[in-house]
């Protein structure tokens, strides 16, 4: 057989994805793992892909078995495992190979990464990928950070195995160092913001009006039909379907609610908080997984408190339903507007120079966030492309502005009935607070300067101004 094009390592869920995916797009792929047992197994399992895929037993074979100048892809866990690889690879890579990292990695170990492997003759690329297990195999979208040069290099793989969305294929060059985990682990913000939006709409069906799963999910199964159309509400509506084979109830019914995270929409909201950008919808659905951990608190929390208002006797009207498929919607719309200006702010700060309309188009397929409206927002970018945010470009505004006022109606509803809507809740007071030419922060300021002498800025005149707050200062003139 010729020698590889490219190397593999980790053949986890997503790493023997993309090795299937490489080796059916015509591409030998060496691959190994460190149990030897599971690259035994995959090989086994690939079929008449086999004829593509060398499997290895150690880095040395691997490394042996690919054609110089060597790209290796990283499917290793992110951290420790990444740095270890790492370190293997750099014994018996050559000057001109490249390691290319495809996990979940905070991008501050990926520029670390990119430091470190400065002036060690061996490129360094950090690539986030998202699609969960089917995307891996039949088409990831992927984002790309490190230098341009490098990612001439690996683009034709990358190209031929990423997703495509009308013939376009969603995969780009993101920009220098750790731009491609960086937009990743906004693209998990968002994810998080957009699962936990339709958990939230889901609660006040099964809550407040005592709705079947069945129900419920039949009605995001038609709003998958309308602005909503999209990969996470078209699969809540599979899940909300499915019957559990134990119990013959709804599968949905007997998982207990605790949430796990394994971190990256974690990052996603630090990194806004650091950077001082508004991020609330990203920042309440990071909170509502961290509380739906808290199972036995929150279990006594409720029998401290009892319950929350009684379900309504009948089932919801149909302007209550638009309204909830609406507020989705302009839920959506604020967590992407967040979501985008953190990029924005982190495109300043690490001078990445992200391409905003091209990050949307990689994301319309391939992804977990995959949606129609993600269209919508790189045709808003493009026709607008000097508004200082996606809220005021001309097609935000009128989505909107007809897409608010149902936000502002459910999230009443729920807070009367004590239904709890955080990343909702936080959407709306986003843009009520965004929104808003005069605030309340005057007071803050003047809060600010009472304890603290911060000063304040006046509404009619330059400079730093004090007080006078009390009898004294009013006395000094
Ligand atoms: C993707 C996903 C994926 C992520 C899972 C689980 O884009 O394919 O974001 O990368 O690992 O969604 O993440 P949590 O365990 O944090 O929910």
């Amino acid at each position: 057989m010729t020698k590889a094009e490219i190397g593999l390592i980790g053949l986890g869920v997503m790493g023997s994805g993309l090795a299937l995916n490489i080796a059916e797009k015509g591409y030998p792929v060496a691959v190994y793992n460190r149990t030897s047992a599971r690259t035994g197994a995959f090989f086994g399992s690939a079929g008449e892909l086999r004829g593509n895929i060398v499997p290895c037993a150690s880095l040395r074979e691997l490394v042996a078995q690919i054609r110089p100048p060597r790209p290796v892809l990283l499917m290793v866990q992110a951290g420790k495992a990444v740095d270890e690889q790492i370190r293997g690879l750099r014994e018996f890579l050559a000057e001109g190979d490249m390691i290319v990292d495809g996990g979940n990695a905070n991008f501050r170990d990926t520029m670390r990464r990119f430091d470190e492997l400065e002036g060690s003759g061996i490129t360094f690329i950090g690539m986030g990928v998202s699609g969960g297990a089917v995307g891996a195999r039949h088409g990831p979208s992927i984002m790309v950070g490190g230098s341009r040069e490098a990612w001439r290099r690996v683009e034709p793989i990358l190209t031929a195995i990423a997703a495509r969305y009308r013939g376009e294929p969603c995969s780009a060059w993101l920009g220098e160092g750790g731009a491609g985990h960086f937009v990743k682990t906004i693209h998990n913000g968002i994810e998080y913001a957009d699962m936990q939006m339709i958990a939230e709409i889901y609660g006040i069906l099964r809550d407040g009006f005592t709705m079947p799963a069945a129900a419920i999910g039949a009605l995001f199964a038609k709003w998958n039909g309308g602005p909503l159309d999209s990969y996470l509400v078209e699969i809540t509506a599979e899940v909300l379907a499915t019957a559990d084979p134990k119990s013959g109830k709804p599968l949905v019914d007997m998982i207990l609610d605790r949430a796990g995270q394994k971190g990256t929409g974690r990052w996603a909201a630090i990194e806004a908080q650091m950077m001082g950008v508004p991020a609330t919808a990203i920042e309440a659905a990071v909170a509502a997984r961290s509380l739906s951990a808290e199972k036995g608190l929150r279990g006594r929390a409720a029998a401290a408190y009892g319950g929350r208002a009684a379900p309504a006797a009948g089932p919801p009207d149909d302007a209550f339903i638009d309204d909830l498929e609406m507020a989705l919607f302009a839920g959506k719309i604020a967590a992407y507007a967040q979501g985008f200006t953190v990029m924005e702010e982190a495109s300043c700060e690490f001078r990445w120079d992200l391409p905003m309309a091209t990050i949307a188009r990689i994301w319309r397929a391939g992804c977990i966030i995959r949606s129609q409206f993600l269209d919508a927002l790189a045709r808003a970018r493009d026709t607008d492309p000097d508004a200082e945010h996606l809220l005021l470009t001309r097609d935000f505004a009128a989505m909107m502005g007809k897409a608010h006022p149902s936000l502002r109606r459910v999230v009443a509803h729920a807070a009367l009935a004590g239904l709890p809507v955080p990343a909702l809740s936080a959407a709306l007071g986003y843009f009520d607070a965004f929104r808003q030419a005069r605030g309340t922060a005057n007071l803050i300021q003047a809060q600010r300067d009472f304890f603290g002498a911060h000063g304040f800025e006046r509404v009619d005149g330059e400079g730093l101004h004090h007080g006078p707050w009390t009898p004294q200062e009013q006395a000094q003139g």
